[in-house]
């Protein structure tokens, strides 16, 4: 990839669980702004599902989804290298140094493996203790800079600095510093739509849009939402759950559908069923196209297998240039 771009860009995403609204406002979105500027690797994390999905069935749909998913939502293969970290090799062999410079004890400390030893006390594997190791491997494998993520995944990438920085201190500077990146301003929270907390695949399924929902689906959901009998008078603060409402229109509904509403609500005259009719309205006009081009896609295993290598030989490259490095500094050539 040329090297007018601003610098490398990499992210994992994982390829359990449907996409919904939340992952696209707060993650693939960025994806497809950042493409255009940066040298940008992004990764369907199949190998890490193995942590905590041993069964690999669902392995094959899951990923062809998540691809089919990242590229109607905008992500262009020919512009980034999408790939599955299964097929770059590479990975295993940069994951098996890396882990001599990981140390038991911080390991133990990660909160995402404390979380899932509490979540499932009969799995708890040494892949799931080195996860953070394995997310280290994908990311230096290409000498990223920037490692657009969310919060929750903080934790990951200190660790992923600190072996950078140790394996730079004990064989010679190869990495750079990764850093979490994301593009302009903060991080959109996309509310669900039960009144608590963020749109999630994990929590309660009515109260999160996914890109694969069909628009009845979508219909029932908003229109479930959590409202009341309204303000009894002229510019009430507003109930988080209402707020909520207005949140998710931010992001769907043109500046003046949501203005008409803003405006209703402080004169208290706002009929909440017309606004979540509204919404729902929007919010199908939004999705229905990403997953029609989603389906489309799924149902082309030839693309698909396009995509895939295409994606596979750009990591690839990229791969063995710092695998040659990595070698070569660790002093593992002999003649
Ligand atoms: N751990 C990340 C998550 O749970 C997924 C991931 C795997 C990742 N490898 C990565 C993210 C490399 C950023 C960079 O979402």
């Amino acid at each position: 990839m040329e090297n007018r771009k601003k610098g490398r860009v990499m992210s994992g995403i994982r390829s359990t669980g449907f996409l919904h609204l939340g992952n696209y406002f707060g993650a693939i979105r960025n994806y497809v702004r950042m493409q255009e500027e940066y040298d940008c690797f992004f990764m369907v994390a199949d190998i890490h599902s193995l942590t905590t999905h041993p069964d690999t069935k669902e392995l094959k749909p899951n990923v062809h989804r998540v691809l089919a998913e990242n590229i109607a939502c905008g992500l262009d293969p020919e512009k980034v290298a999408l790939y599955c970290q299964s097929h770059i090799y590479e990975t295993a062999e940069l994951y098996l140094y890396l882990n001599m410079l990981a140390y038991k004890g911080e390991l133990e400390k990660t909160t995402t493996f404390k979380d899932k030893v509490r979540q499932h006390p009969e799995n708890v594997n040494a892949g799931l203790l080195t996860y953070p190791v394995l997310q280290a491997a994908d990311i230096l494998l290409h000498q990223a800079s920037y490692v657009p993520v969310g919060k929750d995944q903080e934790q990951h990438l200190e660790m992923c600095r600190n072996f950078a920085n140790r394996f730079n201190h004990r064989y010679g500077e190869v990495f750079p510093e990764p850093y979490a990146f994301n593009f302009g301003e903060d991080l959109v929270k996309v509310p669900g739509l039960d009144g608590s907390g963020k749109m999630s695949k994990s929590e309660n399924q009515n109260a999160t849009i996914f890109l694969a929902d069909e628009d009845e689906v979508i219909r029932k959901k908003v229109m479930k939402a959590k409202t009341d009998a309204g303000p009894s008078e002229p510019n009430m603060p507003m109930p988080d759950y209402i707020e909520n409402i207005f949140n998710l229109m931010k992001l769907v509904s043109t500046p003046d559908v949501l203005a008409k509403f803003q405006h209703d609500y402080n004169q208290a005259i706002i009929r909440y069923g017309d606004m979540k009719k509204q919404l729902a309205d929007d919010m199908v006009a939004f999705i229905a196209p990403i997953r029609e081009k989603s389906e489309a896609i799924r149902n082309n295993e030839s693309y698909l297998r396009n995509i895939m290598e295409m994606g596979a030989e750009k990591a690839r490259k990229s791969a063995r240039l710092t695998m040659e490095k990595v070698r070569t500094v660790m002093g593992l050539k002999y003649y």
